[in-house]
């Protein structure tokens, strides 16, 4: 192909050079505000790799001079958001938890407070909605292992259930009466076909009676001479049609062949204590709380809650 370079006459300006079946290109130059566009963005672009993190690295991106990050933008806006929360934090952190529910306002944070720790710390064990599962107790309905007035609640998340190196914790263990020979398989056969009886499955039989001279001896110490459960004792109602770990035969034998010991770590050493009274709020607020019972077995909490104020 021959380079040809000349001047194209009607426009004047240089052809590059080659020629296609008698068509030529023009070298047009390149427009001078394109051109300068062009070169600022590349100053720009360098100009902006310097100040901002850019180039990616093995471990992370430059850093850029002027320290900025998405993640230190966030940290700060987060840290806006806590410093407006405050006050009302700290409020409730002075109030009995018995009382947050009397101050519409403090309700309010309370409950949207406790809601999204609940979806840090809890739902992994009683789900999203609080409905629980087989060993998790559903929060939402009146059907307490350990009481469901607000001071009750709030003792339980504080300090857990069957934790093995806190004092306070909630504490008690049914025994179980098969693996460590404390009944015999037909005494446990008995024993749930009574269990089966008062919860509404099945009828009255030679097995119920012998179960519940059973029942009598070895059950009501913990579930009541009715069967209807203790709650300073967290053991279950088995009257009703709530089962913690199912209500059917087969499971039935299990429980009291091996016993069952639920556990539930505590909050009050990992959560501060506004944060422990908005999550005991929001529980409480799920629909089964129940009023504040004045003289509760629980000790009462210490009057402004102790934990914050200064004697
Ligand atoms: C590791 C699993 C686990 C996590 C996480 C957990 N729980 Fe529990 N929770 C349990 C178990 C198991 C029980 C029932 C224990 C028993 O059998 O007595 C329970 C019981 C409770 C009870 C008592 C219910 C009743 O009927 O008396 C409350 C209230 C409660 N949890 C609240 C919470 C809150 C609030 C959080 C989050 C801060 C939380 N739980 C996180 C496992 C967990
Ligand atoms: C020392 C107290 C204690 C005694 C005695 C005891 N239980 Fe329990 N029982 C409990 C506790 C506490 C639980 C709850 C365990 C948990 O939450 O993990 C429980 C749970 C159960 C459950 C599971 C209920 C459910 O909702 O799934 C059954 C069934 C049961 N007990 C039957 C019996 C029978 C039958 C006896 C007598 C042979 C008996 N228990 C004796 C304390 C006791």
């Amino acid at each position: 192909m021959a380079e040809k370079k000349r001047i194209d006459e009607p426009t004047g300006t240089e052809t590059v050079g080659h020629e296609w079946d008698g068509i030529e290109e023009l070298d047009t130059p390149l427009p001078r505000w394109w051109l300068w566009t062009f070169y600022i963005t590349i100053v720009w672009a360098l100009i902006y790799t310097i100040l901002f993190p850019a180039w990616p690295m093995v471990e992370r991106a430059t850093a850029g001079v002027l320290g900025w990050s998405s993640h230190g933008e966030l940290n700060k806006e987060l840290a806006a958001a806590d410093a407006k929360l405050l006050p009302i934090r700290e409020a409730i952190g002075r109030m009995p938890v018995e009382n947050i529910p009397n101050d519409p306002k403090l309700l309010q944070a309370a409950v949207a407070g406790g809601q999204s720790t609940f979806k840090v710390y809890c739902v992994q064990c009683h789900g999203s909605g609080a409905a629980g599962g087989k060993g998790y107790p559903n929060l939402n309905d009146d059907d307490w292992l350990w009481g469901g007035d607000i001071n009750a609640i709030h003792y339980t998340i504080e300090h857990g259930i069957r934790n093995p190196d806190h004092d306070a914790t909630r504490l008690s263990m049914m025994p179980a009466f098969g693996r460590d020979g404390i009944l015999t398989p037909a005494q446990i056969s008995n024993v749930v076909s009574y269990v089966q009886l008062i919860s509404g499955q099945g009828k009255a039989s030679k097995a119920t009676a012998s179960g519940a001279q059973i029942f009598a001896e070895n059950c009501v110490s913990c579930h009541g001479t009715e069967g209807k459960g203790d709650r300073a004792q967290g053991a279950p109602n088995l009257t009703d049609a709530i089962w913690l770990y199912g209500g059917d035969r087969d499971t039935l034998i299990a429980t009291v062949t091996n016993s069952r010991q639920g556990v539930m770590p505590r909050w009050g050493n990992r959560l501060d204590p506004a944060t422990v009274k908005m999550l005991a709020t929001y529980v409480h607020s799920l629909g089964g709380g129940e009023a504040t019972v004045v003289a509760a077995a629980e000790p009462a909490p210490v009057a402004g809650g102790a934990e914050n104020v200064a004697p």
